[in-house]
């Protein structure tokens, strides 16, 4: 365990700050609120925390349109107060990442004011500008994660500028090197101030490709899909050279690191595995420490991960076999961009997906509320205020606000959350499940997670050691973890049968909370129970 840095050892917990705690009365989440609740998330057991975006934005896609890199929106407090939070954070021992938006800033950025000026303005080469194509339409045939032309026409100068996301998102261009330059002194502002690490959005998006292509339409696309899923994105996404960019930023990282100190690099990377795996690099030319393996939410096309003990262990390994020996791996199951976990699978479930999630190999990223079993807030498709869901109304599954809604600490108005109505509704199961109520139940998914979390900072082979499967019977998924001194054997029921399994040793916990000791093979699994087992 020694030899592990930090950060191998972690567990990360995301939190949206919009939606985490209010504490100034305006119904969103700030600052001051994460700072509030430091002492439960030392208590719950986590070794760092994960920042959405707090920086000065417009708001248009909730903070990921950045208007000013090195501050913070008077939404969420100050500078100071970031400070604060920062050393009340590590003085509890916990870390702090914060989320980098490179590839695109605000439309309200000064960058783009002055890109946007004139052609001739020495930032005008800072964003991607082209031409009309000949019929004055759009470059190119590209399109917008969500939905319509990924090219707004500027009448005042008379091209039109790329954006992935919204037109009040344009995209940066890291073909020009005084970019790049700019974007790692974003980094070192917030690394000379102490951050632990940033998770940096849509890494792979950085660069496209330098011939401006068009991209060929995806044979699989069917009604009902996304629209931007009507191309493959074989020149705006995952282009070679972003990795030299990665590069670069990991070596800002490092320029701030120390043994015991390390900088964490952790990126967004919605890939194929052959392909993830790339974003760690190689170990004299390192990348992101943790490129997200978002694989058991979703497969490579985007569909949902069936909750199935064979495709959960095909995954696994798939992943384990494509991860290079300096790979160090991670797991995630939700986040403020997904369907959340207890809704996917079920509530019986919920408690199997915890298990799974915080004894696999590598680091997991817990996304806030998974905790209590947060389900998708009931948000009519006509009051979603997310942009990605209002600009795709066909798609009903686009609106990210369902995974957005407030955190429920307690049963009183608002759950805790705020003095007044939030900025998204809080879900109305909040007087049933909040943090207040699970606290007191011993047996609660809250009391499940803690002690998850307190055995694998306490285990050797569940922070660091080996993965292999075991055999189980249908319906089983089941895998030891093994250090020199230590094997423990995870084995999850995915039915809602009982199921016999071969196996002798003593039971540290089961997901019911019910049951210690010794047990003889076989060993009875009830309905949806996870058992974590040390062997002799
Ligand atoms: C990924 C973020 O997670 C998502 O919330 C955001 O809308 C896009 N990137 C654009 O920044």
């Amino acid at each position: 365990m020694q030899d592990l840095a930090w950060w191998q050892r972690a567990v990360v917990y995301q939190v949206y700050p919009r939606s985490f705690q209010d504490t100034n009365g305006d119904g969103v989440g700030d600052l001051p609120g994460v700072v509030r609740r430091l002492d439960y998330l030392a208590d719950l057991g986590v070794d760092a925390i994960w920042l959405s975006p707090f920086y000065p934005s417009p708001q248009e896609d909730f903070g990921y349109d950045v208007s000013d890199y090195c501050d913070v929106d008077p939404l969420f407090g100050t500078l100071a107060d970031f400070d604060r939070l920062l050393t009340e954070a590590h003085a509890r021992g916990l870390r702090v990442i914060i989320d980098l938006v490179p590839n695109h800033t605000s439309d309200r950025h000064p960058w783009f004011l002055e890109s946007r000026s004139s052609r001739t303005n020495p930032k005008r080469d800072w964003y991607v500008w082209r031409d009309p194509s000949p019929d004055g339409g759009p470059p190119n045939n590209w399109r917008s994660v969500f939905g319509g032309s990924a090219w707004t026409f500027d009448p005042s100068t008379g091209q039109y500028y790329l954006h992935h996301f919204l037109p009040q998102q344009p995209d940066l261009n890291y073909r020009n090197p005084e970019v790049l330059e700019a974007m790692l002194e974003v980094m070192r502002f917030w690394l000379r101030r102490g951050v632990d690490g940033f998770r940096v959005d849509v890494l792979p998006m950085l660069v496209e490709d330098a011939y401006f292509r068009d991209e060929p339409e995806n044979p699989r696309w069917r009604q009902g899909m996304p629209e931007y899923d009507r191309l493959l994105h074989i020149y705006t996404v995952d282009q070679p050279e972003t990795h030299a960019v990665a590069r670069r930023m990991r070596q800002v990282l490092e320029e701030f690191s120390a043994p015991g100190r390390e900088r964490v690099m952790i990126g967004e990377t919605y890939l194929p595995f052959d392909r993830l795996v790339r974003y760690y690099g190689t170990p004299e030319a390192p990348e992101a420490h943790l490129p997200f393996n978002f694989h058991l939410i979703e497969d490579d096309e985007g569909h949902p991960v069936p909750w199935d003990p064979d495709a959960v262990r095909r995954i696994v390994e798939a992943y384990e076999a494509a991860l290079p020996p300096w790979g160090w791996p991670n797991w995630v199951l939700g986040n403020h961009d997904r369907p959340r976990i207890a809704s996917r699978v079920g509530a019986p479930q919920t408690r199997v997906a915890a298990m799974l999630l915080l004894t696999l190999r590598g680091v997991p990223t817990w996304y806030y509320g998974d905790e209590i079993g947060m389900e998708n807030g009931p948000i009519p498709p006509e009051e979603c205020r997310d942009p990605a869901g209002r600009r795709q109304p066909e798609i009903p599954w686009a609106c990210r606000d369902p995974e957005r809604t407030p955190m429920q600490w307690d049963d009183s108005p608002y759950a805790g959350f705020s003095t007044v109505e939030p900025w998204l509704p809080v879900n109305p199961d909040y007087p049933h499940r909040n943090v207040r109520r699970q606290q007191g139940d011993p047996r609660s998914l809250l009391n499940l997670v803690r002690t998850l979390l307190r055995l694998r900072r306490d285990s050797a082979a569940l922070t660091g050691g080996g993965y292999a499967t075991a055999p189980a019977p249908n319906g089983v998924y089941a895998y030891t973890r093994s250090s020199p001194d230590e094997r423990l054997l995870v084995a999850l029921n995915f039915t809602a049968m009982p199921q016999l399994l071969e196996a002798s040793g003593d039971v540290l916990v089961s997901t019911h909370l019910d049951r210690t000791g010794a047990e003889r093979s076989p060993i009875a699994l009830r309905p949806d129970e996870g058992v974590l087992l040390r062997l002799p």
